[in-house]
C-alpha cells in the first residue's frame, strides 16, 4: 500500500502556500510525508492510500544492508525495520515530533549529511545512520527565521520592560524557530510554523546572526522565539540541543568579551509549551 496525497480542488484556493513555503522532497512521485498535508490552511490536501503493488529497494542502516519499499520517508522507512519512532523526547530510537521538515529533531545521517528522516524520500543503495554518538558528531540544525527587532517581547519577557502605550521600541532582538506539534487552525505564524524551504541553521550562526541583529537594534535582550509547541519543559528543554543555542550564544560572546558579558546582557527562549 503506497500513501500520497491528493488535492480537493473544490476546497484549493490557489493560495500558493503548498508550492512556496513547502520543500516537498518526494516529488515524482509524492512520499506521502504530510507536511503539505498539514500546512494547507484550507484543507485542500489528503493523505490517501492505493494498493498498488511497490519495489523493495535496497539500504544500508547502522551497517545492516536492509530491504525497504521504495516511495516511503526515510522515518517510515525506519519504522518498518522495527526503530521505535516518537513524537516524545528520549522515547525511542528516533525523536520526530514536528513532521513537517522544520524542528530537524529526527535528522539522521544520510549518506553523510543530517537531513530530516520525516520528509526526506528513501532511495535505492542510501546508507543511513541513526546512532546517536554518531550523528551528534554533526552540528545541530534546525530552520530559523524571522531574525529582527522585536517590541512586543514574548512570554518569558518580563512585562516592566515591555513598551506601554505610545512608548513604542524595540526591546530585544528576536528569531523564530521553525516546527511544530500542533496543528492550530488559528496559528498567527503560519508561514513559520510550516515554513520547510529555508537553509537549517547551526546554534552558532543563530546565535552570531543574533548577536548581529541585537547590535543593530540598539538592544540588550535576545529572544529565541519557539513557536513550536515542543513537549518540552524544564530538564527535557536542557537535554534537547536546540535548546543550547542560548548557552553557545553565551559562551561566545563570554570568549568575545569576557566574563562580564553576562551580567550586561540576557537572553531567552519562549515556549508555547504543552504539558503532557
Ligand atoms: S496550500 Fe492548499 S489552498 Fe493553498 S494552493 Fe496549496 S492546496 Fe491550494
Ligand atoms: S510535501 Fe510530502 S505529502 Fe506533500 S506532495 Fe511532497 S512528498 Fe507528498
Ligand atoms: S520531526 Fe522531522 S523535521 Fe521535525
Amino acid at each position: 500500500m503506497r500513501t500520497y496525497v491528493s488535492k480537493r480542488l473544490g476546497s484549493c484556493h490557489n493560495c500558493g502556500f503548498c508550492s512556496t513555503y513547502i520543500f516537498c522532497r518526494g516529488t515524482a512521485p509524492c512520499i506521502g510525508c504530510g507536511a503539505c498535508v498539514a500546512a494547507c490552511p484550507f484543507e485542500a490536501r489528503l493523505l490517501e492510500h492505493d494498493s498498488k503493488q511497490r519495489k523493495m529497494i535496497r539500504v544500508k542502516v547502522d551497517s545492516d544492508s536492509a530491504e525497504v519499499l521504495e516511495c516511503i520517508t526515510v522515518l517510515d522507512a525506519l519504522e518498518s525495520l522495527g526503530y521505535v519512532v516518537s513524537r516524545f523526547p528520549r522515547e525511542g530510537d528516533v525523536f520526530a515530533p514536528c513532521r513537517l521538515g522544520g524542528c530537524w529533531a529526527c535528522a539522521v545521517i544520510i549518506d553523510g549529511e543530517l537531513k530530516p528522516s520525516c520528509t526526506t524520500a528513501v532511495r535505492d543503495t542510501m546508507n543511513i545512520q541513526t546512532v546517536k554518538h554518531e550523528v551528534a558528531k554533526h552540528a545541530p540544525l534546525r530552520l530559523v527565521s524571522g531574525f529582527q527587532g522585536h517590541s512586543v517581547g514574548g512570554v518569558g519577557t518580563p512585562y516592566w520592560i515591555k513598551p506601554r502605550g505610545w512608548n513604542y521600541r524595540y526591546i530585544e532582538a528576536a528569531c523564530f524557530a521553525h516546527g511544530c506539534i500542533l496543528r492550530c487552525p488559528t496559528c498567527q505564524n503560519w508561514e513559520i510554523t510550516y515554513s520547510s524551504v529555508e537553509e537549517p541553521l547551526t546554534p552558532s550562526q543563530v546565535a552570531r546572526t543574533m548577536t548581529r541583529q541585537r547590535r543593530a537594534y540598539g538592544v540588550d535582550r535576545t529572544a529565541n522565539l519557539r513557536t513550536t509547541g515542543y513537549p518540552e519543559f524544564a530538564d527535557v528543554i536542557k537535554k534537547y540541543p536546540w535548546a543550547e543555542t542560548s548557552e553557545v550564544f553565551f559562551d561566545e560572546c563570554e570568549e568575545q568579551f569576557g566574563a562580564k558579558f553576562k551580567q550586561l546582557y540576557s537572553s531567552k527562549i519562549d515556549y508555547n509549551g504543552i504539558i503532557l
